[in-house]
């Protein structure tokens, strides 16, 4: 596996692809800190491409908190190892400095309205921007044929595929169901900042999410209060386990709007989301009504 540090030798292996030929190229953007959850969008892109390409960078652009960028954990030499077990290609790393000449600042950012706005986007002001504009830029510097996207982050997942469409951008966007502990906790990098204690309350999270599922599918008829009185209690079972919840909301999945005004949840394809905190660790997580 090579290792590529910045944008030079990332030109180089693009030459070197364009002597030799290449065939196609699967990227999986990553923040590092590989886990199952990595490991498995690596095996998907291994199964689809004849280059894996992993990218790892910690994008500052996309943290709204300092002290969450500055913990973010940071396992390069590990990465690699996992990386080139399993059958990456090329990890591309590149410094802050590489991906932001001008002082660590974007000079453009690629905004997709709306879908940067809601749930996360409403707590996390930005966040969305400084993914948009990262995933463009390594978009353009890999030049994958395909990328894949762990669905735990599903509007991220969402908002690119969106991305994509709207500026006409090459690159095929797919996603993989997201992959879970045996207790049920989705895998995140931010699992190992969880403290013995919280670490076996936080499946918690996907208990509710559940419950929450089945009540949506089972509501055949339609009742206007019945999405926030649903969401209303679920918040209050995740206070009750010891979270603090920031959201916790019924979705269509096609564009994570408002369910269906008139139509009976059980008959709409929905998504519950949420995001909460656990001690002073966020976590996400998010579970469809229909698993067909
Ligand atoms: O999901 C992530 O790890 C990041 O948001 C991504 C897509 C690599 C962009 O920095």
């Amino acid at each position: 596996m090579r290792i590529l540090r910045d944008r030079r030798q990332l030109v180089a292996m693009h030459q070197e692809w364009s002597r030799k030929g290449r065939g196609t190229v699967a990227l999986v953007p990553t923040m590092g800190n590989l886990h199952e959850g990595h490991l498995t969008l690596i095996r998907h892109a291994r199964a689809r491409a004849q280059q894996v390409v992993v990218s790892i960078f910690v994008n500052p652009l996309q943290f709204d908190r300092v002290e969450d960028l500055e913990r973010y954990p940071r396992t390069l030499e590990a990465d690699a190892r996992l990386a080139a077990d399993a059958g990456v290609d090329a990890l591309f790393c590149p410094s802050s400095e590489d991906m932001y000449p001008d002082d660590g600042v974007s000079p453009v950012r690629v905004v997709v309205p709306v879908l940067s706005e809601i749930l996360e986007g409403a707590y996390r002001p930005g966040h969305f921007d400084g993914v948009a504009t990262v995933v463009t830029k390594l978009f353009n510097l890999v030049r994958p044929d395909l990328a894949l996207f762990g669905e735990k982050d599903y509007q991220q997942f969402k908002l690119i595929e969106r991305m994509v469409q709207g500026l006409d951008i090459p690159t095929r966007v797919e996603a993989v169901p997201i992959v879970r502990e045996p207790d049920g906790l989705a895998f995140s990098s931010r699992n190992s900042q969880l403290p013995e204690s919280a670490r076996s309350v936080a499946p918690a999270l996907k208990r509710v999410l559940d419950e929450v599922a089945s009540v949506c599918r089972t509501a055949t008829v339609f009742e206007a209060d019945r999405v926030p009185e649903v969401e209303g209690r679920a918040c209050e079972r995740l206070r009750a386990a010891g979270f603090d919840p920031e959201y916790l909301s019924i979705r269509r999945v096609d564009d994570l709007l408002e369910p269906e005004a008139g139509v009976p949840l059980a008959e709409q394809d929905l998504v519950v989301l949420a995001a909460a905190w656990l001690e002073d660790v966020r976590l996400i997580d998010n579970v469809r009504t229909r698993t067909d």
